[in-house]
């Protein structure tokens, strides 16, 4: 694989999360973070990219954030890290590293190991850090935190299972496979 090829794939990939953003956010109104469509998109770079181009996909929507109000709802990088769903940003980061230990330890090729994989390290991972983190934020205690959270895990789901089929059909044709 040529650098260039994947300089363009981590392009592509960080401008999909920007497309994605472009969904208006859906407040819930009893917990101070909305349902959003971006952590598809970082689902998909784990997916798709892998750990290393996957995670700098994701670094490069941070830093074009430095600048441009790339997340959900029209918020900067600076914005997001300053508020309460920090810590799920944050998880963003990691997941296509924790897919990729995932898919060390199963290495089974099977839709529904691949979507277990997707959903603990996409859904999960970010769910839990990210309502750790807004329980440190918010003053409130861990459980509600972590309760309040499950109102994410259905979207969330549908969103492991469509980013797995994506990468399903189109992970071989990248190179990855
Ligand atoms: C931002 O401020 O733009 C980040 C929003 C993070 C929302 C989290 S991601 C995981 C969970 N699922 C959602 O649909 N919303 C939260």
């Amino acid at each position: 694989m040529t650098s260039t090829k994947s300089l363009i794939q981590i392009a592509l990939m960080a401008t999909l999360i920007v497309i994605l953003g472009l969904m208006p956010p859906l407040p819930l109104g009893f917990i101070p973070v909305p349902i959003v469509l971006q952590n598809m998109g970082v689902m998909l770079a784990a997916i798709l990219l892998g750990p290393k181009k996957g995670t700098l996909s994701i670094l490069v929507f941070f830093i074009l954030g430095l600048f441009l109000p790339v997340f959900t709802g029209g918020n900067t990088t600076l914005v997001v890290f300053a508020g309460p769903t920090a810590g799920y940003v944050m998880g963003w980061l990691i997941v296509p590293l924790v897919l990729a230990g995932l898919r060390r330890l199963l290495p089974f090729d099977q839709p529904l190991v691949s979507f277990a994989l997707v959903w603990l390290s996409g859904v999960l991972v970010v769910d839990v850090i990210g309502a750790i983190y807004l329980a440190h934020y918010t003053h409130a205690a861990l459980l509600p935190s972590l309760l309040s959270n499950l109102v994410f895990i259905p979207g969330d789901t549908i969103k492991a299972v469509i980013a797995t089929m994506i990468g399903i059909r189109y992970r071989k044709q990248i190179g990855l496979d």
